[in-house]
């Protein structure tokens, strides 16, 4: 066995009157994968905020040691020196900087004080290419995808040539292909003696990765087993407590007339302006039905349905709803319609970042809730704390700061926000992205719920067995256009990404 290289004793944590953490006690050894999974809320980012000094010493109680000797980090500086290179849950960069200058923010090589660009170019360039990604890195972020910005992350974190590397959720937004590419480095790193803490709400990758896993649930520490001793069906019983009989709450719910259509839609490439990246996409969705559309990133999924919902720009497309056409420009229109859209990126178009959960909570639904243009605070509080109750969201106050909370926390209460608006069609685009086991399964249910009340649904999601244990019915889309259609129960994953790769069955 490996020397144990970090530890991390009896650390406490709280935030006012909430235990974060409560005498969490983990090591690390040399070389070695260690994954921390837990529920939402349970603990595990502000564990890696105390390690990587976000949170300073003196804010906490316990000891961090690297090599047997004590650290006190004041700040991330700090553990930078010390080693550790950590990658947040929350993009954290400036979405107005180059990718270069990100990747080596406060970092940036220079002789004798001249900062060298070539060089600096150069460099950011062997770093991007170790992560797959291929956009120049001049380009400024705010243009990116979401999982190009994390792979940005993954490259900056790399640039410091830790002895630690920490990541906090990574691969919520990448791709599978994007995934194995991490996971490739990660291995590497291994080999030459590099340890990394692992966190995520994707079981499967967790036992495929990492030499031992340690659980926390509601901030204690529950377990750290050896990944031959384990299991997910283990690690999930230790993570939430109890049993969860059924993961997809599929139910036959009678499916009506179509609700709402789409012709003939496209959609102008952002990056370069002379390819469609929706190239005449159609389809509809039926009351009761649920939709899955299916897609590899790129395959113009998110565009479509951002599109429809006049969130970016149609070239053009007919919409329909009840048959007859209707005219959307902008999202107010949309939500005027009865559409509702829960976004990919919750930071960039889901909450309001200064607002109480509440108030967050139920920002759709203001015209509802405002009689005579009066807010009344008690029924918007009741609104939103049915919601809290029904999936569970884990806060202190409703009045709560939406930054507060857990990172998947934050992604309920952007669902519960569209959910309250009783749309007809609701868009759910990777709705459970960053959310754990038992949650995952109360929003499917909710979701089964919103179906059996008449409602259209369609879902985007990168995870296939969630869209096979949930959808109807699956429209396939591949460069741009539809590929395929299939109902359910004549695909299944493997066929459904053959198609999505392919473009063809
Ligand atoms: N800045 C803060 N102020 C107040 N409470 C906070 C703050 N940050 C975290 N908390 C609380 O601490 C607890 C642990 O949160 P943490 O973010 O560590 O959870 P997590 O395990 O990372 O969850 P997730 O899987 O959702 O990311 C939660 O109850 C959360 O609301
Ligand atoms: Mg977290």
């Amino acid at each position: 066995m490996n020397d144990t290289v970090l530890e991390m004793n009896g650390i406490s944590k709280r935030f006012g009157g909430v235990a974060a953490l409560s005498d969490v006690s983990i090591d690390l050894r040399e070389g070695e994968i260690l994954a921390i999974v837990g529920e939402n809320g349970a603990g595990k980012s502000t564990l890696m905020k105390v390690l990587s000094g976000s949170y300073p010493a003196g804010s906490y109680t316990g000891t961090i040691r690297i090599d047997g000797a004590e650290q006190r980090f004041a700040s991330p500086a700090d553990s930078e020196k010390a080693g550790i290179a950590m990658i947040y849950q929350e993009i954290s960069m400036h979405l107005d900087a180059s990718i270069a200058e990100n990747i080596f923010l406060g970092n940036l090589p220079n002789a004798s004080g001249v900062i060298n660009w070539k060089t600096v170019y150069e460099k950011a360039r062997q770093y991007t290419d170790m992560v797959g990604l291929n956009v120049p890195v001049r380009q400024t972020l705010r243009k990116l995808s979401a999982s190009q910005q994390q792979l940005v992350a993954i490259a900056r974190a790399l640039s410091r040539n830790p002895r630690f590397l920490v990541l906090d959720e990574p691969t919520s937004t990448l791709t599978e292909s994007e995934a194995d590419v991490l996971f490739n480095i990660l291995f590497r790193l291994k080999e030459r003696g590099i340890s990394s803490i692992y966190i995520s709400h994707k079981l499967k990758e967790v036992l495929y990765l990492a030499d031992r896993i340690t659980i926390l649930r509601d901030g204690r520490k529950i377990s750290t087993r050896q990944i031959a001793e384990t299991s997910i069906d283990l690690t999930v019983e230790e993570m939430v407590n109890r049993k969860i009989d059924e993961m997809y709450p599929k139910r036959a719910v009678p499916i009506g007339e179509e609700v709402f259509r789409v012709e003939n839609l496209e959609v102008v490439h952002p990056l370069t302006n002379s390819k469609l990246i929706v190239d005449g996409v159609g389809f509809s969705v039926r009351s009761g039905e649920i939709l899955g559309l299916v897609g590899l990133v790129g395959s113009g999924r998110s565009e479509t349905v951002n599109a429809i919902f006049g969130a970016i720009r149609r070239k053009s497309g007919e919409l329909f709803l009840d048959g007859r056409p209707v005219r959307i420009r902008n999202p107010r229109d949309a939500i005027r319609s009865g559409l509702a859209l829960l976004t990919e990126d919750r930071k960039k178009d889901g909450f309001v970042a200064a607002f109480n959960v509440t108030l967050n909570a139920t920002l759709a639904r203001f015209r509802q809730l405002a009689r005579h243009s009066v807010i009344d605070r008690r029924r918007e509080e009741s609104a939103a704390s049915e919601y809290v109750d029904k999936i569970n969201i884990k806060l202190r106050d409703l009045r709560d700061n939406i930054l507060q909370l857990s990172g998947g926390n934050q992604q309920k209460v952007v669902l519960s926000k569209w959910l309250m608006t009783r749309p007809r069609v609701l868009f759910l685009d990777e709705p459970t992205r960053g959310i754990d086991v038992g949650a995952k399964a109360q929003i499917y249910e909710l979701i089964c719920d919103l179906a059996q009340e008449g409602i259209a649904v369609v879902m985007i999601s990168s995870e296939l067995p969630e869209l096979v244990g949930m959808c109807d019915r699956f429209v396939v889309l591949s460069e741009g256009k539809v590929a395929a259609e299939r109902q359910r129960g004549e695909a299944d994953e493997e066929a459904l990404l053959r198609l999505a790769t392919l473009g063809m069955g």
